[in-house]
């Protein structure tokens, strides 16, 4: 996590203009770092979507989020559930993965989007299922695997 990492995230929180920008992570302790850092600047009404293959390192980021506020033991994939809730002091956060939602009519029926003024909500495969119904302010994570090497990872982090 470089200088420049730090204030890419800051950026990223000022709401009044779009920004992009990109991380490369070298191993999962580096996502766990990148998780860290943003979980300074969540809070109710905060949505972050996190994309891309299976294995790709989703959860290690919300792990290293919920490192944050001591709650890293609680995060387990809401495989049966849609939604995880852990609780900070402040306010709680969903842990959501819609990876077996259909689109975003399943999510409207099953769940709601209560949640999302509730808490921070932080959605595992949020693009690919719910993109429809996502809010503009909504932050946007897409990770790809390199090719040639198992450990890294590129973060692609924008914001309309
Ligand atoms: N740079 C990296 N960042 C994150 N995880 C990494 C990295 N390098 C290797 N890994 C490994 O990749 C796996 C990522 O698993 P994780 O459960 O976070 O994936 P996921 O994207 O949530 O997958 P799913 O779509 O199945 O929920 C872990 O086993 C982790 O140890
Ligand atoms: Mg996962």
């Amino acid at each position: 996590m470089t200088e420049k990492d730090i204030k890419n995230i800051q950026e990223l929180f000022n709401f009044n203009k779009s920004f992009e920008f990109e991380f490369i992570s070298n191993n999962e302790e580096d996502t766990k770092k990148l998780g860290k850092e943003f979980a300074k600047y969540i809070s109710i009404g905060k949505i972050i979507t996190l994309n891309g293959e299976l294995g790709s390192g989703k959860t290690v980021f919300l792990m290293g989020l919920a490192s944050y506020f001591n709650l890293e033991n609680e995060v387990c994939s809401p495989t049966f559930t849609i939604v995880n809730e852990y609780n900070t002091k402040d306010f709680p956060i969903y842990h959501f993965d819609v990876y077996r939602l259909k689109n975003s009519d399943e999510f409207l029926e099953g769940v709601g989007t209560d949640y999302f003024y509730n808490g921070a909500c932080i959605i595992e495969w949020g693009d690919e299922v719910i993109e429809d119904i996502l809010p503009k302010d909504t932050i946007h994570i897409n990770i790809t695997k390199s090719d040639t090497n198992p450990t890294v990872r590129t973060f692609r982090i924008w914001r309309k």
